[in-house]
């Protein structure tokens, strides 16, 4: 096999026919993702939050499976646990695998943790063959992505690529604690996590199979498919500040009431993210205060999420959002404070990636079906240290963050071998 030493600047491996056995590799990644379910803050109910004690239970439960793979395994330093299985040379660069540890609350078992146990199987069955490849496999299960704690997403692969910034540490969680606090209960340094960050040379490729978490998979029939680009998004925190009254005194004309500013906001948030295809925009927490049933809101604070495939049209939304949420503000009479809490721009799949994932498709005897990803993954930060290929596995009705996410085993077990193939056929590439 051709030794491969660096991205950009290879031979493909020569291909290898010989058998790898995955007889049942649907009923192992099953049994995983069950019992990584069971890893919850509020069980029956999935919450699994960054740097909690459930996540260092996955983490344990992760190293676990990571060594009986024959893969070497450890914590990073921002609580990412990575595990490695080399290459047929010592010191190859790395083709990485990976997804999230951490859930949404009151979440699906198979978002995020899919991509992860379906990525260790794949290596327990080359290790199970005796298998090595010209480059060494290294499988990530990020510890955060979906944001829920520190109200910031991706804090585990923006480490990993380097885009960490040090303020995030001051970012506090609903109790008042920092994210610096968070990562020294989980026996971390703050200081040391420039040291989970990757280099380019290093890194051949990242890619990540996922749920699809939308409709178009099984709508077309069919168990995966390969993503060409994950749609940008931003997010707000708004705050609106009315006057609180008495309900049964303040006569209407007379009100500044910030409840019902806010639901003039959302209702011209969902009217013009509803005008475009592809555009979203959602409000997911709306908090009242005083919150009785006899006084005028004074206060209020909401969340405005919204994503697109194409960068201009999401930042062409928000611009007619703000002006459209100045004019409330003026004819209501209220403050309104909006501030961005979070933004990514749109990433795109590598076409020289998305070639290995169709090939590998195709090789399963099934039709490549190309589409975007409406949702957030942590590809969208590890652009920034490699190029990146998504495979997506249907879901039952597009359902996801949700307890009623689901999919078949016989589709994780399609997900895995296309996984698989693309691995034992992966030959590194680059986007010119
Ligand atoms: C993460 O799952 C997101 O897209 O919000
Ligand atoms: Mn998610
Ligand atoms: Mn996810």
């Amino acid at each position: 096999m051709n030794a491969i030493t660096a991205p950009g600047t290879l031979t493909p491996p020569s291909h290898d026919s010989a058998a790898i056995d995955l007889a049942g590799i649907g009923i192992e990644i099953f049994a995983q993702i069950e019992a990584l379910a069971a890893l919850s803050e509020d069980g029956p109910k999935l919450t699994r939050i960054f740097l909690s004690p459930e996540h260092r239970q996955a983490n344990d439960r992760m190293m676990g499976w990571m060594r009986a793979a024959g893969m070497t395994a450890r914590v990073d330093a921002i609580g990412n646990v990575v595990g490695r299985y080399e290459g047929d040379h010592p010191g190859a660069p790395v083709l990485l695998l990976g997804s999230h540890l951490d859930t949404v609350r009151d979440a699906g078992k198979y978002d995020g943790m899919l991509g992860v146990v379906s990525a260790i199987a794949c290596v327990a069955a080359l290790n199970r063959a005796r298998k090595r490849l010209s480059f060494a496999i290294e499988v990530i299960g990020f510890g955060d992505e979906e944001g829920v704690r520190f109200g910031t997403t991706m804090l585990g692969s923006r480490a990993v690529a380097g885009s960490f910034t040090d303020d995030l540490l001051e970012r506090t969680d609903h109790t008042g604690k920092t994210l610096a606090d968070g990562l020294i209960a989980f026996g971390l340094d703050p200081q040391t996590i420039g040291d989970a960050a990757r280099s380019r040379n290093d890194i051949l490729a990242y890619l990540e199979l996922h749920i699809e978490q939308g409709p178009v998979l099984e709508t077309k029939g069919a168990p995966v498919g390969c993503v060409t680009s994950i749609a940008g998004a931003s997010r707000f925190e708004v705050d609106i500040s009315g006057r609180a009254g008495h309900a049964g005194t303040v006569p209407m004309s007379a009100r500044n009431d910030a409840l019902a500013a806010a639901a003039e906001c959302i209702i011209a948030i969902e009217r013009r993210c509803a005008s475009e295809p592809g555009l979203v925009g959602t409000v997911g927490q709306l908090t009242v205060a005083p919150g009785a049933i006899n006084v005028i809101p004074r206060h209020v604070r909401f969340t405005i999420d919204i994503r697109a495939p194409d960068d201009a049209q999401r930042l062409r939304a928000i611009r007619d959002l703000e002006s459209e949420i100045s004019f409330i503000r003026a004819t209501r009479k209220v403050g309104i404070d909006i501030r961005l809490i979070h933004e990514l721009k749109a990433t795109p799949c590598a076409p020289w990636l998305m070639k290995q994932i169709g090939d590998a498709i195709t090789a399963e005897g099934l039709p490549r079906i190309d589409l975007p990803s409406g949702a957030g993954h942590d590809g969208m930060a590890m652009i920034d240290v490699a190029d990146i290929g998504m495979i997506f596995v249907r879901c039952a009705g597009g359902v996801s963050h949700s307890p009623a996410e689901s999919i078949t085993i016989d589709d994780a077990e399609v997900g895995a071998r296309v996984l698989m193939n693309v691995i034992r056929n992966f030959t590194p590439g680059k986007t010119p």
